[in-house]
């Protein structure tokens, strides 16, 4: 770990203030500044009382809990342990017999552009239907079951199924490569796979089945007794005897009634693997009362959410922001969702600025890559520039993922929000399951590139390596210094690593984010500077350094060490960078880059194609101190193409700076 730089300071000359219209402010649930202080003062004055009302008032308790926060084995906080919940029951059931039942929950848009719509009604009968099926094939509460699914209902059928019957889910994101899959069936135990034979991105059939069966097939995964497979498409896939069944044959006959299973408020809702400063995934574990309450909540909250909103979160069901803004956050609010299944570049980079017109999207939460790339391809052509389209229907925007950068900010505020809509610059993690730091639409003046205030009850602060707090104005480490609901519970397997990872000795019991930050001198307004650790955000995708370089040097014929680093990127916000020598001699030319390929093509294989590097450089060596330890900095730098100003009189062999800092 270590504080980043004060240069972060040069960043901080952003003085544009945006404030909410009054209209805004009037029709908004907080309503201004004064109503997000008075909810902070609540939480401060007395956090239990505070989340006991929320608790209370935002979900359905099958048996009310009396306990709020067990902190008698800190750092594995309990919220609203002795309560029952189901988190299915509280995203469909709860609907049954009010206006919202006969609503849409699902509007889905395939690939091609074909549109499905589901009720609420109709949604409960397919998840009921579908974890009835679950149950018939022996999983039970408790199990988990990893899915494995494009964009599609069905995915988020299967993840409510999972919760209605007490399983726990594990999500892999369909990029991920056969060897990550079956990584994270070993890890979870998983008894069951859901996925389906291909998926359609772009115009393109893309295998799923194919993949899991490789995956198994690498072996130790002897837990999986069951795959479903959904058609997604007519071609055939090879289905294996007595393990494997097609959806839709699975679900024939079961009962379309299934009541939900109520389980212990701090029962598992699932595993969503994600990387750290380690080669192995952690499997970030989450619970199903405090985690549920913050995803309606951050739904009425940042989103300041209203029954007539149609609700479009681009994410992912693989990522947290598909588990959260997708598959259960919108249901447990009861509102109208898009789901997407293909990709904003396909048929044209318009595809985004199209369906918010056809389907009237009010509420657009995305990426800051996703808005780079499409301005690019905007000033590039001015066919697929938001302006060919109507967007009046629009009334907030949002980014996740990564910092926005003030020029995509500007660009989002205008042509597509037309200076009128909020945007909601949401900073959150995997390990949080739900937005931290966020500008509430009707309350909090935007500044862009700023992800301005924590969320009521939430107690983030910046502090230094003894965990004091930073004056407003300096860099330092991002911290939460009180326990939310929504918080990780542990990492799947391994509450050592949890302890360290997140609650290091030195933070004084301090949850660590693992990002930089500073909060600006007048408003105290955080600005995230970007990771501490050896974790980098490529397209919004968390990355392990280490674990490209696990991978890396696991082509054990070839490769003899490697080292990863970050490099910014104007498109991606991060570019990886690899540092490598062979077991050969250093290869030059067209030779390198023949070997170059045929490095990204394997970590394309080992991991999947978001980890391919975009950059391979081959050098005798890498630079080491004399005691054997790589100089990380001094790669970020040669990455970065700077001169090196470093002291470099702790290196072992500083001429293979040169060699390295030229081009293959
Ligand atoms: O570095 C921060 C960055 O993304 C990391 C979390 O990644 P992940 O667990 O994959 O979750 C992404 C979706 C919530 C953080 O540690 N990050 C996320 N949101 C922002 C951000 N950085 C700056 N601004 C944001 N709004």
């Amino acid at each position: 770990m270590s504080t980043p730089s004060s240069s972060i300071e040069s960043v901080l000359v952003e003085n544009r203030v945006f404030e909410p219209s009054a209209a805004t402010v009037a029709s908004a649930r907080i309503s201004g500044m004064p109503a997000y202080e008075a909810l902070c003062a609540e939480a401060a004055k007395d956090p239990q009382a505070f989340w006991a009302r929320l608790a209370r008032e935002n979900l359905g308790w099958h048996k009310p809990f009396t306990q709020v926060l067990d902190d008698s084995q800190k750092p594995f906080y309990k919220w609203f342990a002795d309560g029952q919940i189901n988190a299915s029951w509280n995203c469909l059931d709860r609907h049954i017999g009010t206006p919202v039942e006969n609503k849409t929950a699902i509007v889905f848009e395939a690939d091609d552009g074909a549109v499905t719509r589901v009720t609420y009604k109709e949604l409960l009968a397919r998840v009921s239907q579908f974890a009835n099926t679950l149950k018939a094939m022996g999983v039970q509460q408790g199990d988990r079951v990893v899915i494995y699914m494009p964009m599609t209902i069905e995915g988020v059928v299967a993840m409510q199924a999972c919760a209605r019957i007490g399983a726990t889910h594990s999500v892999v994101f369909g990029g991920f490569s056969a060897k990550a899959l079956q990584e994270r069936i070993q890890d979870a135990g998983a008894v069951a796979v859901i996925t389906a034979n291909y998926q359609m991105r772009g115009g393109k059939e893309l295998p799923l089945k194919a993949i899991v069966d490789e995956g198994i097939a690498m072996g130790g995964c002897e837990s999986i007794k069951k795959v479903i497979v959904f058609q997604r498409t007519p071609t055939a896939c090879n289905m294996v005897a007595g393990r494997d069944v097609l959806w839709h044959e699975a679900i024939a006959g079961q009962s379309t009634e299934c009541a939900p299973t109520f389980v212990g408020a701090e029962h598992p809702l699932f595993v969503l693997y994600t990387s750290g400063s380690t080669g192995k995934p952690k499997g970030v574990q989450h619970s199903t009362g405090g985690y549920l309450l913050w995803a309606r909540l951050t739904m009425l909250w940042t989103f300041d959410l209203k029954p007539e909103d149609v609700f479009w979160c681009t994410a992912d069901i693989g990522w947290i922001t598909g588990h959260t803004y997708v598959a259960y956050g919108p249901l447990a609010a009861g509102a109208t969702q898009v789901v997407f299944e293909g990709v904003p570049t396909y048929p044209n980079a318009g595809r985004f600025w199209q369906m918010i017109e056809k389907h009237k999207v009010t509420i657009f939460y995305t990426a800051p890559t996703a808005i780079r790339s499409l301005i690019k391809a905007a000033e590039g052509d001015e066919k697929v520039h938001p302006k060919n389209w109507n967007l009046d229907s629009l009334r907030l925007l949002g980014s996740v993922g990564e910092p926005i950068n003030p020029e995509a900010w500007m660009w989002y505020h205008r042509h597509v929000g037309h200076e009128r809509c909020p945007i909601v610059d949401t900073f959150w993690q995997t390990e949080t399951g739900g937005h931290m730091i966020t500008p509430l639409p009707g309350a909090t003046p935007l500044v862009p590139g700023s992800c301005t205030l924590p969320l009521p009850g939430i107690e983030a602060a910046i502090v230094d390596e003894q965990g004091n707090d930073v004056p407003n104005g300096s860099g330092g480490i991002l911290v939460v210094k009180k326990p939310w609901p929504s918080m990780i519970r542990t990492i799947w397997g391994d509450p050592e690593r949890f302890k360290k990872s997140y609650f290091p000795e030195e933070l004084k019991g301090y949850y660590l984010a693992g990002d930089g930050a500073v909060r600006s001198a007048d408003r105290g307004y955080f600005r995230i500077t970007g990771r501490i650790d050896d974790v980098l955000n490529v397209s919004g995708h968390r990355m392990g350094t280490m674990e490209i370089e696990s991978a890396l040097v696991a082509k054990t014929d070839l490769v003899a060490e490697a080292a990863v680093v970050g490099r910014p990127d104007d498109l991606t916000g991060e570019a990886i960078v690899a540092f490598v020598v062979l077991k050969r001699a250093r290869p030059t030319g067209d030779e390198a880059k023949a070997l170059a390929k045929e490095l990204r093509d394997w970590v394309g294989k080992e991991i999947g194609p978001i980890a391919k590097p975009k950059d391979i450089r081959f050098g005798d060596n890498l630079p080491k101190t004399r005691s054997g330890k790589i100089m990380r900095r001094l790669l970020r730098a040669i990455a970065k193409g700077e001169a090196i100003t470093q002291d470099v009189s702790t290196l072992e062999n500083p001429a293979i700076l040169e060699q390295l800092a030229q081009n293959n």
